[in-house]
């Protein structure tokens, strides 16, 4: 059965211990996540930041913001990281968003603070997103990707996921996840 369009996600957060001990919290974004979104995305070092939007981004536009934060948690779901730490600050955000035409398609994508990668979080974010969108009867789930971007390319085949040339160009590639198979 496809869920797609059930009832908005049920807030249910994970916390994890990673290598050298800093701890970091997963939930749902919430409405009043957009100043520390801001902040998180801003924070993103320039590359990052290209890796996640594939174009120069000084900073996000108010419209990309309110795209990134104004989230049903049916069609477009939506997570972030925090670290465990004074001010909870957001380290991380994992995303899918379902095509309302055909919800058991989605587009997924993440990102996770410069100083916080390479700790294993892209990694549990991607599962994550798997189970969850599993859960939903999402069918296939598609990230595009630079194809200079080693660590996604690195962290979807390792995922399982099927890497293909972008119809847009040799500069993406696009990975695709069959979740419930
Ligand atoms: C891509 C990204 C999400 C990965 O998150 P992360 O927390 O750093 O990833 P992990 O620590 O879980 O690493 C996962 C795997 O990626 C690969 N990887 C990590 N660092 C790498 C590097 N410098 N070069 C190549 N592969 C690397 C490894 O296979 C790694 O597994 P390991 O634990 O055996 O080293 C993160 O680097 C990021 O936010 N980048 C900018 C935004 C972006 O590119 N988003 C993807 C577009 S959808």
């Amino acid at each position: 059965m496809n869920t797609a369009l059930a009832p908005a996600a049920v807030e249910a957060g994970h916390r994890w211990v990673l290598p050298g001990g800093r701890a970091a919290l997963l939930r749902l974004l919430r409405p009043g996540d957009r100043c520390a979104e801001q902040t998180f995305f801003n924070g993103l070092s320039l590359d990052s930041r290209h890796q996640r939007f594939h174009f120069g981004l000084r900073e996000l536009s108010p419209a990309l913001l309110t795209l990134l934060t104004d989230v049903d948690q049916r069609l477009h779901r939506a997570w972030v990281v925090e670290a465990e730490a004074p001010g909870r600050p957001v380290i991380a955000d994992a995303r899918f968003v379902c095509d309302p035409a055909q919800p058991s398609v989605a587009e997924f994508a993440l990102a996770v603070a410069d100083d916080w990668q390479g700790l294993g979080l892209g990694r549990r974010l991607m599962a994550h997103l798997a189970t969850e969108a599993r859960r939903q009867g999402v069918q296939q789930l598609f990230g595009d990707v630079l194809a200079d971007n080693r660590r996604m390319l690195a962290l979807m085949r390792e995922s399982g996921a099927r890497l293909r040339p972008h119809p847009d160009g040799a500069q993406l590639v696009r990975g695709t996840l069959t979740p419930g198979a």
